[in-house]
């Protein structure tokens, strides 16, 4: 079974996970995920692939601990081992030499967008990176971000690192600042339909890293249904990148709560039966 290397608190409720996997690391590219059981009795989860050692053979995904699967996932330690890691799945991001990058990213996305600045610098395009945190403290691999991004920016929400400004509105003045080829956004749904709104005045193509629910994460149970464009798309194998200006957002925010109640159930039980 895979065997956890390293799982480790960034920040309060975010945490990397990096587990022997060395034929993900092999082949894996930036923008695929990989699906995740933290043990026997759990269910499937998807992650993204945050970062990866093609030499050690092992695979970084950075996790924010929301419901029962990514709280079993906080207690794993080095040494651990998991029933499931498999990957890489879904399609890589598309990277090109296009110009000016935008990538934005919160919370867990702040670690998925790392490896897709770092591949459209390798590409040539001049790459600036926009984070959001809620406050300073939540901010994590800016040492990364900064070796891979021409400018980081960051909005923090509590004024301490500079700027109490949300996202969208640091989008617009970015657009407003010169040429912007390509946004790319990761994170939470609210953060990337936002950043997607921003942008849809000024046509800049906006790439998602969409996270409906899903259940295989091979294209074959539907959970993960989408609309993009009017057409029903699998997040897990058409995407998980859609344009942010075609998705259908109020659709995904209606799936993504479909199981809210089982949810909460699930997080009660688990927490009686830790903590009695
Ligand atoms: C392609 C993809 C990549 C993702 N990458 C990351 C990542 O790198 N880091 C990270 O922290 N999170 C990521 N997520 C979201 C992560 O999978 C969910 O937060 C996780 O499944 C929640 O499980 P839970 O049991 O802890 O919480 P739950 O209590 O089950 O759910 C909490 C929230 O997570 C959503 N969710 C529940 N189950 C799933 C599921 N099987 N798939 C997707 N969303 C679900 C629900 O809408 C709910 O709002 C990704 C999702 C997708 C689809
Ligand atoms: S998760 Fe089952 S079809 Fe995508």
């Amino acid at each position: 079974m895979p065997r956890v290397v390293r799982r480790e608190r960034l920040v309060p409720n975010i945490h990397l996970l990096e587990v022997e996997a060395p034929e993900i690391a092999r082949k894996c590219r930036p923008g695929q995920f990989v699906m995740v059981m933290p043990d026997a009795r759990g269910e499937r989860i998807p992650l993204t692939i945050a970062d990866w050692d093609r030499d050690r053979g092992t695979v970084v995904s950075v996790f924010m601990a929301v419901g029962t699967t990514t709280r079993k996932l906080a207690l794993l330690e080095a040494g651990d081992t998991v029933p499931i890691f498999a990957g890489p799945l879904g399609l890589p991001s598309e990277i090109g030499s296009v110009g000016t990058v935008l990538c934005a990213g919160g919370c867990f996305g702040i670690a998925a967008i790392h490896p897709l600045a770092r591949a459209f610098k390798a590409a040539g395009n001049r790459v600036i990176v926009l984070v959001d945190v809620k406050a300073h403290y939540l901010l994590y691999w800016r040492d990364k971000l900064e070796s891979v991004a021409d400018e980081l920016i960051v909005s923090s929400r509590d004024g301490l690192t500079g700027d109490t400004d949300y996202v969208p509105r640091h989008v617009r003045d970015i657009l407003g600042r010169g040429r912007i080829d390509r946004v790319v956004a990761v994170g939470c749904t609210y953060l990337m339909s936002s950043i997607a709104e921003a942008t849809r005045p000024s046509g800049v193509k906006t790439v998602v890293s969409l996270n409906p629910i899903m259940v295989d994460g091979t294209g074959m149970c539907g959970a993960c249904r989408v609309t993009v464009d009017g057409r029903t798309k699998f997040a897990c194998v058409d995407g998980p990148d859609f344009d942010g200006h075609l998705v259908d957002w109020v659709e995904l925010y209606a799936r993504r709560r479909s199981y809210f109640d089982d949810e909460i159930r699930s997080l009660c039980a688990w927490e009686e039966e830790r903590f009695p």
